[in-house]
C-alpha cells in the first residue's frame, strides 16, 4: 500500500528570490503537478507522512506543527524520540509566517527572526544543504510541535535546493520536519528504492524524483554559542563554513571532532553507536603512516585474514570498497593471496563521488547476503573528506585499522 510515483525535478521553475519571498513556482510537466498537490495536500491537511527527494538524502516529511504528524514519523522510521528533527520551509517568507505568525513583513526586515551571525551563510548557501538552529518562539507565538524539537529551546531549520522538496513544500504552505527517510540505524536512502526497501507498508507515499546529487545529509551549525558549532559535517565543508560565514565565523569548532591519527583509539561516546550501518561486519582503513601502494596492499590483506582466522572460517564473501589509494588494486591479486569470495568496487576519486556514492554502496555491499565482511577505505578528513569519515565511522563502529 506504499505508492511510489515519479515527479521531474526538471520541469519545476523558481524565481530566483522565491526562496525569500515565496513566489510559487511554475511546472512544465501537468503530472509532475499533480503529483506534488496530491502530496502537499496530505501534509497540509492530514496527519499521514510522505517522503520526498532533498538534494542531500531523501526525507521523511509530516508537518512541523502537529504533534500526529510527527508521532507518525518517529514511529515510522522506530526512531528515539529524543533526537530532534530538522524543519524544512521553502522560503524566509514562510519561516516568518508560519514558525512566528508575522505577516507582512517588508524586505528590510525580512531576516529579523535570523540572528545575524547567519546572514552571509544563508545569504550565500540558501537554498542548499546548510541547517541552522535557531531559538524557538516564545511560547505565546510558537507554533512548533515539541515533539520536533523535542522539547529544546533550539530547533533546526534548513531551505533545501531540490526543486521537488522545494516545491512540496512551498505549495503545502507548511514547514514540514523530516529525518532521513531510512529505518533506524541504517544508512540514508539516496534513491526512492531505499526508502522504499525500509519504510514499505508504513506511509503512503513516496515521490521519486531520481538519485540524490550531493549523497550525505546537511550541515548542521550552531550560531548561537561562543565560539559556533559546527554539530553535523555534510553537504557544505567547514571549510566553506569558515571561508563563507564571516568575521564570527573563523574560530568555529567542530562539534567532536575526532582525527583519527594511526593508533589512536576513538574514545567520543556518539561514535560508539552503529549508525549507518550495513548488517555485515565493516572494518575501515584510516590513512596512515603506510608510504607506498604496495604496502597498503599487504596490510589490506594481512587485515582481511586476521578476519577470516578469528571468525572461524565463517566469512565466506568479502566485498572491499576503495577510494584514492587503492583505486588500482587488481582483484584477481587479492583473490589469488585469500580464500574468500571477493569483489571490489570504487566509491569514486573526488570528494563529491565518495559522497554521492556512500550510502548507496553501503546499502548494496549489503543486499542478497552480499558480503559478510565489508573493507572499507578511508579518506583524509578534510574538505568532503570529514563528513564522509563523519559516516564510515560510524557506519564501522569502533572497528578500524590504521593503513
Ligand atoms: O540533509 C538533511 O539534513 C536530511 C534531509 C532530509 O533534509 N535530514 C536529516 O535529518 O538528516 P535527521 O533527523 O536524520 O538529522 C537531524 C540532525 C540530527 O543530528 C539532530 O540531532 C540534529 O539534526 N538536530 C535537530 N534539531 C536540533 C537542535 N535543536 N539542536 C541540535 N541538533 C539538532
Ligand atoms: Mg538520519
Amino acid at each position: 500500500e506504499t505508492k511510489i510515483l515519479k515527479v521531474d525535478p526538471g520541469s519545476i521553475q523558481f524565481a530566483a528570490d522565491a526562496h525569500l519571498n515565496g513566489s510559487l513556482p511554475t511546472f512544465a510537466d501537468d503530472e509532475s503537478k499533480r503529483v506534488i498537490q496530491e502530496a502537499s495536500k496530505i501534509l497540509r491537511d492530514s496527519d499521514n507522512i510522505v517522503a520526498f527527494p532533498t538534494e542531500t538524502v531523501y526525507g521523511l516529511g509530516g508537518s512541523s506543527l502537529n504533534d500526529n504528524s510527527i508521532l507518525n514519523i518517529y514511529k515510522a522510521k522506530n526512531r528515539p524520540s529524543d533526537n530532534p528533527l530538522i524543519t524544512h520551509v521553502s522560503s524566509i517568507d514562510q519561516l516568518n509566517r508560519k514558525i512566528y505568525g508575522e505577516n507582512n513583513l517588508g524586505k528590510d526586515s525580512l531576516l529579523k527572526n535570523v540572528p545575524e551571525i547567519y546572514h552571509s551563510l544563508i545569504d550565500q548557501l540558501w537554498p542548499g544543504p546548510l541547517t541552522i538552529l535557531l531559538p524557538v518562539p516564545n511560547a505565546s507565538r510558537n507554533t512548533l510541535s515539541k515533539l520536533t524539537t523535542a522539547s529544546q529551546s533550539t530547533f533546526a531549520v534548513r531551505i533545501p535546493s531540490n526543486p521537488i522538496a522545494r516545491a512540496l513544500i512551498a505549495l503545502s504552505d507548511t514547514p514540514i520536519a523530516a529525518p532521513s527517510a531510512n529505518a533506524s540505524t541504517r544508512p540514508s536512502p539516496t534513491l526512492a528504492s531505499h526508502v522504499y526497501h525500509d519504510l514499505k507498508g508504513k506511509i503512503p507515499l513516496i515521490l521519486d524524483g531520481g538519485p540524490c546529487s550531493v549523497g550525505v545529509e546537511s550541515t548542521v551549525v550552531d550560531g548561537l554559542c561562543r565560539p559556533p558549532m559546527l554539530l553535523r559535517p555534510g553537504g557544505f565543508t567547514y571549510e566553506q563554513i569558515v571561508k563563507l560565514g564571516g568575521d564570527l565565523w573563523f574560530d568555529c569548532k567542530v562539534e567532536r571532532r575526532k582525527t583519527l591519527e594511526s593508533g589512536e583509539k576513538v574514545r567520543t561516546p556518539g561514535m560508539k553507536y552503529k549508525h549507518y550501518a550495513p548488517s555485515a561486519k565493516v572494518i575501515l582503513l584510516v590513512p596512515g603512516n603506510i608510504g607506498n601502494e604496495r604496502e597498503k596492499i599487504r596490510k589490506l590483506i594481512s587485515v582481511i585474514d586476521e578476519q577470516c582466522l578469528v571468525s572461524h572460517g565463517s566469512i565466506k564473501k568479502v566485498s572491499i570498497l576503495t577510494t584514492l589509494q587503492l583505486a588500482n588494486v587488481s582483484s584477481s591479486e587479492l583473490k589469488s593471496a585469500l580464500n574468500v569470495d571477493l569483489t571490489v568496487q570504487s566509491l569514486g576519486l573526488t570528494g563529491e563521488e565518495i559522497q554521492a556514492n556512500l550510502f548507496a554502496a553501503l546499502r548494496k555491499a549489503d543486499e542478497d547476503d552480499f558480503a559478510d565482511l565489508i573493507v572499507i577505505e578511508g579518506v583524509a578528513e578534510k574538505d568532503e573528506g570529514l563528513a564522509v569519515m563523519n559516516r564510515l565511522i560510524k557506519a564501522a563502529g569502533n572497528e578500524y585499522k590504521s593503513f
